[in-house]
């Protein structure tokens, strides 16, 4: 007798495909990339790859961040934590656009490269220009050894381990959490954030994998939700602060390997061209976590509903106000405001699987796309 043993199948240990095995794997590798810095009694992150002392963090004035796809997404939400947690100003740059730009840069101004892979060319040469310049460079990366650890001063890793679908998620996760830490630590130097409130968002950071857990435990009514609109041509995600780049993120995961039309939109911005688009044929996803913007996003989901669109909302665990005005919610556990998106983002993974899924896409390796893009 012969045993068959299939590599690959062995490799996806029991899953179906690699992204549904990356989307479970989040709460071992969310803990993995913050595991050993976070002292959360002192208040306190400990970032030594970081390569910057104190008197170098209190006097920075500008942070720009340079990357592409879904590593852009997680840039996008560094800028809002480096802003409001360290009172810096910081820009998001797409690489591509970078690398041909005229940059205003100067040798006070820091870069960061956030690459899963770590060899992106559109990055590389964004980050090779800047330090032209005189910029000190960083990098967030999953890949050890890869190129951006030598074209940076100092590299933080992601620890998620290999991923092999081609669209990101586990990697997406473990970026947000770099970026955590960093704006805290840059927030307790800089004296802008108190020991206490970095502890309250520490605290909250060391909860986030029993809480993906916990989406991952319930995923069937994602899996409902998105059979229910599998054969929609377009679909819309909505959110505002922190939750625009989770819309636009989760827009990106469902075009990626589901093929349908999605956009990612700052809520406030849908009077301003896209509200024409809605029809009872266009879902949209409204990011609607508590936090500060939660009562304009209620505003802005019922102007949706007003053009007859349906909308799945994801909100937090405790709130019921929310089920009076849309026609699905898709639940996260109860969190730090600031911590929303990294759970918003699970449920938005597993809603774009399971639509490629009933499509019947080839997940793993969507047409056209590859997962490391080293050429220009
Ligand atoms: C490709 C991948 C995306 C990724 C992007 C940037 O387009 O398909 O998943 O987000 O490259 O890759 P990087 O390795 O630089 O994060």
């Amino acid at each position: 007798d012969t045993i068959e043993w299939n590599e690959e199948a062995a490799e996806k240990a029991g899953y179906e495909h690699f992204m549904l095995k990356e989307i479970h794997e989040q709460p071992t590798s969310i803990q993995d990339t913050y595991a050993g810095k976070i002292f959360e009694l002192e208040g306190k992150v400990i970032l030594d790859e970081l390569k910057m002392d104190e008197d170098q963090l209190r006097s920075l004035q500008r942070v720009t961040i340079i990357a592409c796809g879904t590593s852009w997404n997680a840039g996008c939400v560094g800028k809002y934590l480096f802003e409001r947690l360290a009172g810096i100003h910081t820009d998001i740059e797409t690489a591509s656009e970078f690398r041909y730009g005229e940059p205003v840069l100067c040798g006070q101004v820091f870069t960061l490269a956030i690459t899963q892979s770590g060899e992106t060319a559109d990055t590389l040469a964004a980050i090779r220009s800047s330090r032209s310049y005189g910029c000190k460079a960083a990098a967030i990366t999953n890949v050890v050894g890869s190129t951006i650890t030598r074209e940076t001063d100092s590299v933080l890793f992601t620890r998620a381990g290999p991923e092999i679908g081609v669209a990101a998620t586990k990697t997406f996760t473990a970026q947000l959490i770099v970026l955590y830490l960093m704006a805290i630590h840059m927030g307790t130097v800089r004296g802008r954030l108190s020991p206490e409130t970095a502890r309250e968002i520490l605290v909250g950071i060391k909860q986030l994998p029993g809480q993906v857990q916990k989406i991952l435990n319930n995923k069937d009514a994602i899996k409902a939700c998105a059979e229910h609109y599998a054969n929609v041509q377009d679909y819309f995600f909505i959110g505002r602060h922190l939750n625009y780049p989770v819309s636009l993120e989760g827009a990106l995961k469902l075009k990626e390997i589901s093929y349908i039309h999605a956009e990612g939109y700052a809520a406030g911005e849908l009077k301003h061209g896209p509200l024409a688009l809605l029809s009872s044929e266009t879902p949209v996803v409204a990011i609607a976590t508590k936090g500060h913007t939660y009562d304009k996003v209620l505003s802005n989901i019922k102007e949706v509903k007003a053009r007859s669109a349906e909308v799945i909302a994801v909100a937090n665990q405790s709130d019921t106000e929310i089920d009076k005005y849309v026609d699905t919610v898709l639940r996260i556990p109860d969190c730090h405001e600031l911590l929303a998106p990294v759970l918003s983002s699970v449920v938005l993974q597993l809603l774009a699987y399971y639509t490629a899924y009933a499509r019947g896409c080839s997940i793993d390796k969507p047409r056209n796309l590859a997962k490391s893009v080293t050429v220009e």
